[in-house]
């Protein structure tokens, strides 16, 4: 993390005064600089401003801008806008819960895949659409789908396997 996002949440506890509205902006300067917020940032914003760590936890869990886990290597958008509404999203977004075996903003526990939902990436003529991390991928079907998370999962794990055999050469 820069020295100026470490500043900049240290600066804004420094400074907390107890209005109710200024958590707000602290938990997002502590996910800015963590990129997630861990528990250590909550039981920190806790003893500074004086607010129960169950208050500010109810904070977090309230907003879903805010994370309690780390994003994934690869984060998948899942358009869920209208024109990818109508071309069934949602058995998309369904069929991607059940491939990962996470809900829409979790993590899953290899820290490999996020998964999100947007209103509209930009290319609805592809619907259903989804971006992982800069890839477009359209005209999705349940099937392509767990194909492509499959392809993303092998490709990590022969990566893994080429950089575990460089290791022992
Ligand atoms: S609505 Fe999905 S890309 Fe526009």
């Amino acid at each position: 993390m820069t020295a100026s996002r470490n500043e900049d949440f240290n600066y804004r506890l420094w400074r907390y005064d107890g209005a109710p509205g200024e958590l707000i902006p602290l938990l997002q300067s502590a996910q800015d600089h963590f990129g997630y917020i861990p528990r250590r940032a909550i039981s920190y914003i806790s003893e500074v401003t004086g607010v129960p760590e169950s208050e500010v936890y109810g904070v977090i869990t309230f907003y879903s801008q805010f994370r309690l886990q780390p994003m994934g290597k690869y984060v998948i958008k899942a358009c869920d806008g209208t024109a990818c509404h109508v071309q069934n999203s949602r058995t998309i977004i369904d069929t991607l819960e059940d491939e990962l075996g996470v809900e829409v903003n979790g993590t899953t526990g290899d820290g490999l895949f996020t998964l999100q939902t947007v209103a509209c990436l930009g290319c609805c003529s592809l619907a259903p659409v989804l971006m992982i991390n800069d890839d477009t991928h359209g005209k999705l079907t349940p099937q392509s789908v767990r194909k492509l998370v499959r392809e993303y999962r092998r490709r990590e794990e022969s990566a893994r396997r080429e950089d575990a055999s460089c290791a022992r050469a």
